[in-house]
């Protein structure tokens, strides 16, 4: 299927479909020189595939991980198009996860003021949010996602086949970032992830209903002034559990802990079955001291405190600016 997407700089489409990535010549613009962008962890066939498709493809190859989204990394995809003469009228094409795909939209965004930007993610949790909406970033001195930018890919390919490498810990991880949309703006898709018997099965019909949510989002506000912050519920906190547990939880898993600190009642109840249903952690081992310099260095972070997102009824979600002070309340009463 075919999901349009329109933002105030570019219009694009998501092309969602089993076998989408073998048919990928047809589907993008590679008739010039590509930047092939993967890590080590994504199967070699994957981006071999696009190569194959391309008239002229340099490929870089990243450590896999968070650790990866660095200047180092930004600035060997700059060194490798540079050194290949690539000109503006060629582009950029990430294969991977979250790290891979906003390391090269950033480096796409930078490179001669902007070149064309294709995205073909290839875990959970950048299907179902962070190949869409156009963030592009890296991380700089300890802090998340502090220097980047919004450049919109030209368009997203999305095969839930490439799914079946991914190991289960990945896909429960990334499945947190469906549940962070379902429990803030769709009761149904959360009903349907919490009755899911078979998840394999079940993906595809969760990441299309998840990129719509994402798509709505981020056609009505995508450079975040207002209602693209409910794609942050359980960031706040999410970051700054990833940063201080130094690399050993993924993203989604940090994410999830995030969420139980920002939902009350019987929404919180709701979600920590959820995660435990996914093997995904509910508790942590940072107290809420050890948390806080994270999150007043969060990018999020104003005038001492965040619009924190809250969730106190499954599908519905309230902003509520919280001092840093309400919110390390908050971490002493949910972790
Ligand atoms: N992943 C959150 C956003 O795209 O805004």
């Amino acid at each position: 299927m075919v999901i349009p997407v329109k933002t105030d700089t570019r219009d694009y489409d998501i092309i969602l479909e089993s076998g989408a990535l073998a048919k990928v010549g047809s589907l993008l613009n590679l008739n010039r020189k590509v930047l092939v962008v993967t890590d080590d962890g994504v199967p070699a066939g994957y981006s071999e595939t696009v190569e194959k498709a391309c008239k002229e493809a340099v490929k870089v190859v990243i450590p896999q991980g968070e650790g990866s989204k660095n200047m180092d990394s930004f600035k060997a995809l700059l060194s490798a198009m540079l050194g290949a003469d690539f000109t503006r009228a060629d582009c950029v094409v990430a294969v991977g996860g979250g790290v891979v795909g906003d390391l090269s939209a950033f480096a796409a965004a930078c490179y001669m003021r902007g070149i064309e930007f294709y995205n073909i993610p290839t875990t959970l949790l950048s299907q179902v949010d962070s190949s869409v909406g156009g963030k592009a970033a890296v991380d700089f001195e300890g802090v998340k996602n502090i220097v980047g930018a919004f450049w919109q890919p030209s368009r997203v390919i999305i095969d839930p086949d490439t799914l079946k490498t991914l190991d289960e810990r990945q896909i429960n991880a990334g499945l947190c970032e469906a549940v962070k949309m379902a429990a803030t703006c769709d009761g149904e898709l959360f009903e349907f992830i919490e009755k899911s018997e078979n998840l394999a099965a079940d993906l595809p019909e969760i990441i299309r209903r998840a990129l719509l949510i994402k798509r709505d989002v981020v056609e009505k506000d995508t450079r975040e002034q207002g209602l693209r912050k409910v794609l942050n519920f359980g960031h706040t906190v999410g970051h700054a559990v990833e940063s201080a547990e130094g690399g050993t939880l993924l993203h989604g898993e940090c994410v999830g802990v995030g969420m139980l600190v920002m939902s009350e009642g019987e929404a919180r109840e709701r979600i920590e079955k959820v995660l435990e249903k996914y093997n995904l952690p509910t508790r942590i081992n940072q107290t809420a001291d050890e948390l806080m310099p994270y999150i007043v260095h969060d990018k999020k972070g104003s005038s001492g405190g965040v619009t924190a997102v809250r969730v106190s009824e499954i599908g519905k979600f309230e902003f509520v600016k919280m001092t840093n002070g309400e919110i390390k309340e908050l971490l002493v009463k949910n972790i």
